[in-house]
């Protein structure tokens, strides 16, 4: 649907029963603009945005970067990425319409003066192509540029949007390191953006299928008497790849798996699967039930992280056949590295829903293949009439990617003269029942974000609650003496064998994936 420069708030004819609010014109400032995210991630998902019409006309693109160059030096790189990473073929007639929106503001992030000008060129594009004084600062940074970058657009006045107008800053991971730095971090940006102008990234709220869990568990009337402890057996979140450190050393050698993966991506999944319904649609109703769940989660005593907390490294080995180094062999990473690459985690939700109901969550790199699913394991039918020999449950598996989909195990009798049972899947493939390939999760993310709408971002207390539990975890693998030990398996397997342990304890074992 092609949207008018001139709508605003609610379209009532957006499709299906979206209520989404409208984007607004706007323009986008991008920091970091010559960076790795623009090129693979913003670039490429604002041009789809606009090669399929759910760009506002009046969207402007402003690259801040530190090395001088022109605006069409600026677009020819960006055309370069955007044919690189695009998931739609680009055609040359949109990027030539999309590309005179882009423009490129050369200043260091510590030039005040670079700022106020930038103010200026903000002032002049309102004024040329229609963006009505909305602004949205997309902080592709590293979290120590953070401050400065703020600091300046308060100086430069831009961190206050006109009469009638916005504001608003987008915030990429990684969200601090441990609970404290993201309470600067918080402090920092309350000190130049108020709470409703802060748009954090976490990119896994924007993927269909994370989306849809509220839908599956919410506009599907049998699930909810079902999704309890008195029919769920447990669940597992599985987020595998089969990628490396990939070059990103400098950053993964000061994050690992459980600060790089869990405390957002995971325990963002794992919210949406655990919360209680919100009283209604809002952005802030949502994130105060999802807030309740990461507060639920049971903390460890540090004595009990080895217990329950696997932490692993790759070590080399195969990936489709092909040998790769240890992680420890990889480039810019120490030799007596101690990063986690896998985590493998026992969690319980203190609520009256789920008390009792193991979560088992894994995520490793390096793994035999890339999937991240979500299986809901139900308890088992009694043991009596067919029930007697099966040890195969009811499993609600939602595939969030890839072949993004639903499925649910069930039993069924094997046609034919004998009486034998067998599992069976009921299966629903996006692809093949939408016939539409999903947007990119950066689309979504950015279309809400000039639409005002903070549904999928995290909330500042969500992030705080998930680095409390997070850092019980890291403490205990820092300590000095008897810190659980670090587990390594070999590249193209699933992972340490304590991982298995974890759940075999408990007589279960991990979905094979
Ligand atoms: C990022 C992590 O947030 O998510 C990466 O920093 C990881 O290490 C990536 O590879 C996974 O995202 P996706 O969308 O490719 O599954």
């Amino acid at each position: 649907m092609n949207r008018a420069a001139d709508q605003t708030e609610v379209n009532p004819l957006r499709e299906g029963l979206s209520t989404r609010a409208v984007p607004q014109p706007c323009s986008i400032v991008i920091f970091g603009a010559t960076g790795d995210l623009t090129h693979r991630k913003l670039l490429p998902a604002l041009y789809n945005l606009a090669a399929d019409g759910e760009l506002p006309p009046a969207v402007k693109v402003i690259g801040f970067a530190r090395r001088p160059k022109s605006d069409d030096d600026f677009r020819k790189e960006m055309e370069d990425a955007v044919k690189n990473f695009s998931r739609q073929t680009v055609r040359d007639e949109i990027w030539k319409t999309f590309s005179q929106s882009i423009f490129y503001h050369q200043s260091d992030f510590a030039d005040e003066s670079g700022f106020k000008s930038l103010a200026e060129r903000l002032d002049k594009i309102d004024k040329e192509h229609g963006t009505r004084g909305n602004r949205l600062f997309y902080f592709a940074v590293a979290p120590d540029q953070f401050e400065p970058i703020l600091k300046h657009l308060k100086t430069a006045g831009l961190n206050e949007a006109k009469k009638g107008s916005w504001a608003r800053v987008i915030v990429e991971k990684p969200f601090g390191t441990d609970l404290d730095s993201a309470r600067e971090l918080n402090r920092v940006i309350s000190n130049s953006f108020s709470e409703d102008q802060t748009y954090r990234i976490d990119h896994f709220l924007g993927k269909e299928t994370a989306q849809n869990i509220l839908v599956l568990r919410f506009a599907n009337a049998i699930f909810g008497p079902l999704w309890n402890r008195h029919y769920i057996d447990h669940i597992q979140i599985t987020a595998a790849e089969t990628l490396g450190v990939e070059g990103r050393a400098g950053y993964y050698e000061t994050a690992g798996a459980l600060r790089d993966m869990v405390q957002n991506h995971l325990l963002q999944l794992l919210c949406l699967i655990a919360m209680e319904a919100p009283v209604n649609l809002d952005a802030d109703s949502i994130r105060d039930e999802k807030v309740k769940v990461v507060r639920a989660l049971r903390h460890f005593a540090q004595s009990d992280v080895g217990a329950n907390v696997v932490r692993g490294q790759y070590a080399e080995g195969a990936i489709n056949g092909k040998p790769v180094p240890a992680y420890r062999a990889e480039e810019k990473v120490d030799s007596k590295s101690m990063t986690d690459t896998f985590v493998a985690l026992h969690l319980n939700i203190d609520t009256w829903r789920w008390w009792n109901v193991p979560i088992y969550m894994r995520v490793g790199k390096r793994l035999p293949k890339s999937a991240t699913e979500i299986s809901v394991h139900f308890k088992k039918a009694p043991a009596v009439l067919f029930n007697k020999e099966l040890s195969d449950q009811n499993v609600l598996v939602i595939r969030i990617q890839p072949d993004e989909g639903i499925a649910l195990r069930m039993h069924a009798k094997v046609p034919g003269t004998s009486f034998h049972i067998e599992p069976v899947k009921m299966d629903f493939h996006y692809g093949t029942s939408f016939g539409k390939a999903s947007p990119e999760a950066y689309e979504r993310l950015l279309l809400d974000a000039m639409s005002g709408d903070a549904t999928l971002f995290a909330r500042r207390d969500e992030v705080e609650e998930a680095w409390a539990f997070i850092d019980i975890i890291e403490n205990a693998w820092s300590q000095k003496k008897d810190a659980p030990p670090l587990c390594f398996y070999p590249a193209g397997s699933w992972g340490p064998d304590e991982a298995d342990e974890l759940l075999a304890r408990d007589g279960r074992s991990w979905r094979r994936l």
